[in-house]
């Protein structure tokens, strides 16, 4: 088998495919034109999310088998025509939902207890206590929407804070489980304290969260976003902060972010916006990207390819 790299991955992948006499080429570098031009030669390809795996592009991959993607988002795969081509598709949530559940609640307590605010005045020798007080998880109802992997993390990580933790999935069904009680989208509405997001890109997700989304709550909330920024309208979240609606937002993913998330694009009024409030806590998309995780992706997805085609 020969296998092309195109996104730079934990070396135990090649190492894997070396035991097994499989040729592993390596084009971190390369342009999607150049790669259309080699990819005939390919039976596998590596990637994360530098490239989109178009129709366009797959076209070319006359004797492509699969591709591995280290990782959970498929939205720049086209999985309709891999399907249809017989190319098999692996990703590797496993490796990486431990990190996003970390981050998830890290994110969420920084938030909470003002320590953002509260380190940089402290570095600046300002000693405010009063303004500083921050707020508990203990008693509150956590809303988790998405209840795979990630979303299922993130409520083993908030055992022990005793929390109400409630899942609504659109495509799960008694699902209910020791974390998280089963609930309706309704029921989300009507409980939830904190939003944490927890689906894919796809057409229903994008722009998911927006003004009318956010007026369908009954109370105030805290929203956590680490799965896809594409999934929120920044300008109608920033309104619900300013309108007291949101009382603040995590966000490890951000709508102005190249598809290869490697990148925030230009500098937008709307992000400036979200640079400057105090009551948005934001991370470089880094939320699934531990040194853990690195790790734990490679070996869970080149198990999952070793084993299909041995
Ligand atoms: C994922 O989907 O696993 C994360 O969002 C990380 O994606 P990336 O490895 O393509 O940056």
């Amino acid at each position: 088998m020969k296998i092309a790299f195109i996104d730079s991955v934990h070396p135990l992948v090649s190492e894997r495919f070396e035991a097994q006499e499989w040729h592993c080429d390596f084009f971190y570098k390369h342009s999607r034109e150049e790669l259309k031009t080699i990819i005939h030669d390919y039976d596998g390809i590596i990637l994360r999310s530098r490239i989109k795996m178009d129709e366009d592009f797959l076209k070319e991959a006359t004797q492509l088998k699969f591709i591995g993607r280290p990782g959970a988002g498929l939205e720049n795969i086209d999985q309709v025509f891999c399907e249809k081509s017989n190319i098999q598709v692996f990703r590797s949530p496993e490796g990486n939902c431990d990190a996003v559940g970390e981050h998830a609640l890290g994110m969420l307590l920084m938030l909470l207890n003002n320590l953002k605010r509260a380190d940089s005045e402290v570095r600046q020798g300002i000693w405010r206590r009063e303004e500083n007080q921050g707020y508990e998880l203990k008693g509150k109802t956590v809303a988790i929407i998405g209840y795979g992997y990630m979303g299922q993390a993130f409520a083993k990580k908030l055992k022990g804070f005793e929390v109400n933790v409630i899942a609504y999935d659109k495509y799960k069904h008694n699902f209910s489980d020791d974390f998280a009680k089963e609930t309706t989208l309704q029921d989300v509405f009507n409980d939830a304290d904190v939003v944490s997001l927890h689906t894919p890109q796809t057409e229903e997700t994008i722009g998911m969260v927006n003004e009318l989304f956010l007026a369908h709550f009954k109370k105030s909330i805290y929203f956590v976003n680490t799965a896809r920024g594409k999934s929120v309208i920044t300008k109608d979240l920033l309104s619900a902060i300013n309108s007291g609606k949101v009382l603040g937002a995590c966000l490890d993913v951000l709508e102005h972010e190249s598809s290869s998330f490697e990148e925030v694009m230009a500098s937008s009024e709307e992000l400036a916006a979200l640079t400057q409030s105090e009551k948005i806590i934001l991370s470089p998309h880094i939320a699934g990207w531990t040194h853990e995780a690195q790790f734990k992706m490679a070996d869970v997805l080149c198990s999952k390819i070793l084993s299909a085609f041995k």
